[in-house]
């Protein structure tokens, strides 16, 4: 490999996973962006207050695929030859995982293949499963679908509701990504 890999993150909210990559960056990888369909997620402000170029457009008003196109533009122009979604909570389009085939990651808070979509922790807990976690997998154009790269499991408590076992579940994810991001890198 030739110098770090060139990231793009993708995030619609928060961000800590996205900050857990960004302080985790160096010789395996560098984040070239942060990109937002959200203009106000506050993921965002992080971003740009440390010098990291960011890039938000929300597709209200264009549509999805004029969206994807001006913030597929805007990823190649910050050179980025990769892409982590990191809390990134819209669909991509087909189209757009064809362009980036391979080269996309996300991190879902489930243990795939259980829970694909959303409110994965009330599921897991009104499953009545032991324990819960998280996967980092490539974006397919199946829904939460691609191979899985990673996992970190954690118990489910008594007495756990979704937001206990979601920042149970986020300690691990912010371990993980960084970690699991530089091997699939390197690999
Ligand atoms: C994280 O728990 C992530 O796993 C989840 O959203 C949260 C974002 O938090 N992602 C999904 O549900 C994807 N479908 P963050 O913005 O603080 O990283």
């Amino acid at each position: 490999m030739s110098g770090p890999a060139k990231i793009a993150i993708l995030v619609s909210g928060r961000g800590s996973n996205m900050q857990s990559l960004v302080k985790a960056a160096g010789d395996v990888y560098q984040v070239v962006v942060v990109a937002s369909d959200k203009p106000e997620a506050a993921g965002l402000a992080w971003a740009r207050e440390r010098g990291i170029p960011t890039f938000a457009l929300s597709p209200k008003g264009i549509g999805k695929i004029a969206y994807e196109a001006a913030l597929d533009g805007a990823l190649r122009a910050a050179g980025a030859e990769y892409i982590a979604l990191a809390g990134y909570m819209r669909l991509l389009s087909d189209k757009f995982v064809a362009d980036w085939r391979g080269r996309i990651v996300n991190i879902h808070p489930s243990l795939l293949p259980k829970y694909k979509g959303l409110d994965t922790h009330a599921r897991a807990i009104e499953a009545g499963d032991a324990e819960a976690g998280c996967s980092i997998h490539l974006v397919t154009e199946e829904l939460d679908g691609g191979e899985v790269l990673g996992q970190a499991r954690v118990p489910i408590l008594p007495g756990d509701d979704a937001e206990t076992l979601a920042a149970r579940v986020l300690a691990e994810e912010h371990r993980l990504y960084p970690r699991v991001l530089a091997e699939w890198l390197t690999r």
